[in-house]
């Protein structure tokens, strides 16, 4: 793919923030006069929202990681084919809330590796080749203060998407060191950030360090 657009994804347990930091980047990106699309993972389109449905909701062992994987993936694939790929090509900045190492966090490291590592590299490739992201932000925070915003968010909604934040502490634990491992061994990707900060100050620091990465001024 000939890519003119940049993409840049965003990552984090939950309750981290990254929606609002999302719009807010993204409405920065655009005041500097680049074309900008926000999209989401699992459900950036008609057939993803289904997926998302089944994914996010419901009883936590309905299915296992395998499966979950699988889905995930099948969300990711029409994500990219339908959505991504053809903004980039058309030169749009694609600001994507969670992509692919949202699965090696919560389906390898959340789930203690059961799902062997090679397998999701055999599913990256199919899905995405050697596409990959320009830029991770990683909003990093204690699962703690996490799953307690996340939850609370989830009461006003009315179908609960709260399949992954019943799965307990320590399963939240691993997947926030599975993150801090893949940002140490890619860290001219990843760019990580304390989202324990407030709204204001964590969308500065992230415009400064996307302004200074890209040139923006
Ligand atoms: P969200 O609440 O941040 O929109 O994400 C939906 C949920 O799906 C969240 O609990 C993280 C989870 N998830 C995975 O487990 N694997 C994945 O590959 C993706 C994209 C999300």
């Amino acid at each position: 793919m000939a890519k003119k657009g940049r993409f840049i994804t965003f990552e984090g347990g939950e309750g981290t923030g990254k929606s609002t930091q999302i719009k807010l980047l993204s409405e920065y990106l655009q005041q500097k006069g680049i074309d900008v699309l926000t999209s989401k993972e699992p459900g950036g389109t008609e057939v993803g929202l289904e997926l998302r449905r089944i994914l996010v909701t419901g009883d936590k062992d309905k299915m296992d990681a395998v499966a979950e994987a699988l889905l995930y993936y099948a969300d990711r694939r029409i994500h990219m084919t339908k959505k991504v790929w053809p903004a980039l090509e058309e030169g749009k900045w694609v600001l994507s809330d969670r992509f692919a190492d949202s699965t090696v966090a919560y389906q390898y490291y959340g789930y203690n590796k059961r799902v062997p590592y090679q397998t999701l590299e055999n599913l990256y490739k199919l899905t995405v080749g050697d596409f990959k992201p320009d830029l991770t932000v990683l909003l990093d925070i204690d699962p703690k203060i996490g799953l307690a915003r996340s939850l609370d968010k989830a009461g006003h909604m009315s179908v609960k998407e709260t399949r992954h934040e019943s799965r307990g502490l320590e399963f939240h634990n691993n997947l926030r060191q599975g993150y801090l491992e893949m940002a140490q061994k890619e860290p001219e990707r990843f760019l990580v950030f304390d989202a324990d900060k407030s709204i204001e100050e964590l969308h500065e620091e992230i415009c400064r360090a996307i302004s200074e990465r890209f040139e923006i001024c």
